[in-house]
Order: structure tokens, then sequence, then C-alpha cells
């Protein structure tokens, strides 16, 4: 299955699964400055950046390249949501149309086939930003204990082109998330997202997993990026 539909299949019930997501939001909506009229938002997902939005917009841009996801977005007059993906250069071709003061990504890029093609775009805009990214490290014991590398990108690579190419502030937080059992922190992991609901592991390595995975909890890292 490919993985906007992977993310389409679990968008219902994506808010129990969101923990991290959810601070990650809180986080990035706490670093933009004023109160910017026209958003765009990379990877809106179901509105968590939205909903977060206290003061009054003009307009709020929302991509997304998975549709369920996008169903459950909030609907407004002000609100447009956009079925796209951040990794193809129609979709900026499309949004280099519109004038926005702020563009925004939570807990999305990390997914960006091409994470340098997307910071010059956003650095296209000429606009303020902020965006939290994923790194490597997320999941980083359980990742060692499998034996697998991460499929997301380390966090010296993201901030080697963010100097290179964005010249912005940034700073690193670091989450924990503890379960009862390997078996919750494993279905958490499939439901939530972070992975891109790829699975890396077969039955019996993941078995293995299970057995081996020495903490209670999981790891998350997350790299804020703003102006
Ligand atoms: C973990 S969710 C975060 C959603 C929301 N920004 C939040 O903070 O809760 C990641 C979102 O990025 C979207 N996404 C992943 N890759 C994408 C791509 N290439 N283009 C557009 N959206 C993408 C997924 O469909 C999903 O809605």
């Amino acid at each position: 299955m490919s993985i906007d539909l992977e993310f389409s299949k679990f968008a219902s019930e994506y808010e129990r699964y969101n923990l991290i997501q959810e601070k990650v939001a809180d986080e990035l909506i706490g670093l933009v400055k004023g109160k910017p009229k026209r958003i765009l938002d990379l990877g809106c997902g179901r509105g968590a950046l939205a909903k977060r939005i206290d003061w009054e917009v003009d307009s709020f841009v929302g991509v997304d390249f998975a549709k369920r996801m996008l169903e459950l977005h909030p609907k407004d007059s002000h609100i447009e949501c956009i079925y796209g993906d951040f990794n193809n250069d129609t979709l900026y071709e499309h949004l280099y149309t519109y004038q926005f003061d702020y563009i925004l990504s939570a807990s999305a890029l990390q997914w960006a086939q091409d994470i340098e093609k997307v910071f010059k775009h956003i650095h296209h805009f000429e606009t303020p930003y902020a965006l939290a990214i994923f790194t490597s490290n997320t999941f980083r014991t359980l990742h060692k204990t499998a034996g697998i590398s991460s499929p997301l990108h380390t966090k010296e690579s993201l901030l080697l082109h963010a100097k290179n190419i964005l010249q912005c502030r940034h700073h690193l937080r670091r989450y924990t998330l503890s379960f009862e059992n390997t078996h919750e922190m494993l279905r958490y992991i499939k439901r939530s997202g972070v992975s891109g609901h790829r699975s890396l592991l077969g039955y019996k390595e993941t078995k293995a997993l299970m057995r081996n995975y020495p903490l209670s909890y999981l790891e998350f890292e997350v790299l804020f990026l703003y102006t």
C-alpha cells in the first residue's frame, strides 16, 4: 500500500495516537511571530495547526496528500484544503500564485524525499516560517535493537541544508512516550503516523524486537526550524 493511502486508512483514529504531534504543534504555534493573516500549512493532516490559530486570519491553505486527512480538516470560508504532494514541483507552481505571510509545517516534512528541494521552495516564498521535523533519532533504540536504519533524515543533514538554504534559527526537542508493554508500543508505532506507516520488519523480526527492546518508552527527536 502506498504511504498516502496508509495515512488515509488511519486518519479517523489518528487523534488517539498523536500525543507527540500534539505537543509539537503546540510548540510550533508558540514560535509564530505576530498574527499572520495568510498562512500555508504543508502536511496539514486533520488540522492540528488550523485548530490552534486563535487569531483572525484571512486565509489558511492546508496541503496534504492523504484525502481522508483533508476530509477531517476544519472547514470554513477562509480555509482551503489542497490535495497535493509537497515533494512535487507542480504543487509549488500553484502555491506561488498565492500570497502568504507565514509558512508552517508540523510533523510532516520528515517525509520529504528531497528535503533540499523542499527547503528551496520554502525559501522561494520569502516569508517567515516555522517547521517541525522528526529526525532519525526518533525510535533510535528501537531501530538499533532491530538492526535497521531510520528512514528519516538525520538532524545533521537537516541542519546542513537548513544552514545552506534557509539560514534560520533552530532548536532540538526530545520527547519520550511510555508504554505498558512492547505490544502497545508497536501498535502505537503502526498507528501514529510517525513511521509513515511503513513496516520495516517482518513477523519474526518483530517478535525478536518485542523480546529484546530494553526500554519501556519510545524516543522522539524533533528539529524546529524558524525565522
Ligand atoms: C504525522 S501527520 C502531521 C499532521 C499535522 N501537521 C499535525 O501536526 O498533526 C503527517 C501528515 O503529513 C502528510 N504527508 C506526508 N507526506 C506528504 C507529502 N509528500 N505531501 C503532502 N502531505 C504529506 C500526511 O498525509 C499526514 O497528514
